[in-house]
């Protein structure tokens, strides 16, 4: 199955590929084809479900269509149809099969016979002509159990190869039984382009600016605003977001923006995955850690018009690696708010559903989702945590499943072309298999190490500074000094920690709180200091350093100073 999925996305590149491609699997070219139109000629534009003509066309019998736009998907098998010149026919488990456009009321046209789909598939067979035939109920009768429907689709993937139809189900999660997936080919639904929601965007105007009550006068002014936050979602979310909108400001005007905005938002938290975060960190609240923050600040202007009028490629993404509380996921953060781009975090955690196949489909529909709404900062936090599925034993236990949803992930970050940058943590590199590192994924993986003397000193300004407290008051080196193998994250809370015991003994914060806090707290360094020094050792000549000042424990120092001794 997954080859079939990274063949079609090939076909969508070149079409004289394509062709090289059919033949190679014994179906014919689209040029040879006897219901074929004119080939589409190599290099032009092509419409957004092409492909679906091109395996009509090369007659794959079965082909999956993963949307949740059923409508959508319907006109589009329409239009491929007119093209052919075959006929098109719907089946569910209410109406049976039914010509295309028959209205769900109309009782006169239900063919309740045929709602049984082994029925409905005899009925295919008796059928001479060209068709196409959407099935939108079928995916939840493709169980291993179901034993008569699994064996009939075999018997119809080898009879339709030698006639002029198709079956095409249709379903928003790809799940179905081992023994069809040499038979069935998988088709991606893209989501709607601009255009499609700009006519959207024009049709509800041309419906409602008679409406006296409805102000739809500023839409010119605004339409690409508009159609730009609608890209991400179907066709049909974007029609009641923009309902939605033009009830809650009486007309569409600048104010939609935001209305469509935030049902986005909502939209995308469904799916699971995706989160929009609102980051309120700025490269200030990061302390330390410069060699990253210059790299970062250079790219500040890389998705702009200019940059690419320059020749400059937008940037892929990052690798940050390293010891615990840090300031990964911070960075992370930050950087959204320096290039002003969304924020979207990605929930590995979460990629595994329960069915074989959907974590697959939800790991598609992130993907597509994050593309639509670029440019955008993609945030894969602690990425080593989800490959650990991917790897060893219990790669063998899920059927493979994690395997082929980190191949679908790992050739997406090493072949995409929309601006979405990649910014993946980690902490552990045992647990990351080296495609991941290879070249070309990233475009540099940084090393984010304890924070160095001089960083750490930073640190505290940025948290007492972000508490209110005066700078002057407090001995920041003495601080710094002390909280020797301290993470960012420890040196907060021994700021937090020492705030708690001044407040109950109604005093000030003072710096020998400060240190009595970090005297008290053992940090991690200390209990995991050999996982530390194995993770430094693979970084050095591996990644680049995230700081300019290397990290040398106060206790290394000593060694080294006594040697030289
Ligand atoms: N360099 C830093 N500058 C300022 N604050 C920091 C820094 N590093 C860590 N912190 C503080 O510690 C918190 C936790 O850090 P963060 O979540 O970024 O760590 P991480 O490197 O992602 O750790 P993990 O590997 O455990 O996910 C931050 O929200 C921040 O308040
Ligand atoms: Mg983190």
């Amino acid at each position: 199955m997954s080859n079939r999925l990274i063949r079609i996305r090939k076909l969508n590149e070149d079409s004289m590929a394509e062709n090289e491609t059919l033949k190679a699997v014994g179906a014919k070219p689209a040029s040879s084809n006897a219901a074929a139109p004119n080939p589409t000629p190599a290099g032009v534009a092509r419409a957004p479900m092409t492909e679906l003509e091109t395996l009509v066309r090369a007659r794959y019998p079965l082909i999956y269509v993963v949307s949740w736009e059923e409508q959508r998907v319907a006109e589009e098998v329409a239009k491929v149809a007119e093209r052919l010149g075959k006929r098109v026919f719907e089946w569910s488990a209410t109406n049976g099969l039914v010509p295309y456009g028959t209205s769900a009321q109309s009782q006169k046209h239900k063919d309740t016979a045929t709602t049984d789909p082994l029925i409905a598939m005899d009925t295919i067979s008796s059928y001479v002509e060209p068709a196409l035939y959407i099935f939108k109920d079928l995916h939840p009768f493709l169980k291993d159990s179901n034993i008569a429907i699994v064996r009939r689709m075999r018997e119809m993937a080898s009879t339709l190869k030698n006639t002029y139809k198709t079956i095409i189900l249709v379903s928003p999660t790809f799940s179905i039984p081992c023994d069809l997936e040499k038979d069935v080919t998988v088709l991606d639904f893209e989501l709607p382009a601009e255009k499609e929601f700009t006519a959207l965007l024009g049709r509800i105007v041309e419906e409602v600016k008679a409406n006296p009550k409805l102000d739809v006068s500023q839409v010119p002014k605004v339409r690409e605003q508009i159609v730009h936050s609608l890209m991400g979602l179907t066709l049909s979310e974007g029609e009641n977001v923009l309902a939605k909108a033009l009830v809650r400001h009486h007309g569409l005007s600048e104010k939609s923006v935001a209305v469509i905005l935030s049902e986005k938002e909502q939209i995308i938290r469904k799916n699971g995955l995706l989160e929009y975060y609102a980051a309120n960190e700025d490269m200030s609240s990061v302390g330390g850690l410069d060699e990253l923050k210059n790299w970062l600040q250079k790219r500040t202007v890389a998705f702009t018009d200019q940059a690419r009028q320059f020749g400059l490629p937008a940037p892929k993404g990052v690798l940050l690696l390293g010891v615990q509380g840090c300031g990964k996921s911070l960075m992370a953060k930050a950087v959204s708010n320096i290039w002003k781009l969304p924020l979207l975090r990605f929930d590995v955690g979460k990629v595994f559903g329960s069915l074989v196949g959907s974590s697959e489909e939800n790991v598609r529909r992130a993907i597509r989702v994050a593309e639509s709404v670029s440019p955008v900062v993609f945030w894969v936090d602690e990425i080593d945590k989800a490959f650990r599925g991917s790897q060893g034993s219990s790669a063998s236990t899920d059927g493979g499943t994690s395997a082929r949803v980190f191949g679908t992930f790992l050739t997406w970050l090493n072949e995409k072309k929309r601006p979405v940058f990649v910014v993946a943590t980690a902490n552990d590199v045992t647990l990351l298999p080296p495609e991941l590192l290879r070249k070309g994924r990233f475009d540099e993986i940084f090393f984010v190490d304890l924070p160095a003397a001089e960083e750490r000193k930073e640190i505290f300004r940025v948290h007492l500074t972000k508490r209110k407290f005066n700078l002057e008051k407090f001995d920041l080196a003495k601080a710094a000094e002390v909280s020797d193998g301290f993470s960012g994250a420890e040196i907060e809370e021994a700021i937090v920690s020492a705030m708690f015991d001044a407040f109950y003994e109604k005093q000030n914060l003072t710096t020998e709180r400060i240190i009595t806090a970090v005297t008290q707290t053992v940090p991690l360094s200390k209990t995991m200091s050999e996982k530390m020094i194995e993770l430094r050792k693979w970084a050095t000549g591996r990644a680049r350093s995230a700081s300019r000042e290397k990290y040398v424990s106060a206790h290394d120092q000593q060694n080294s100073q006594k040697e030289n001794v």
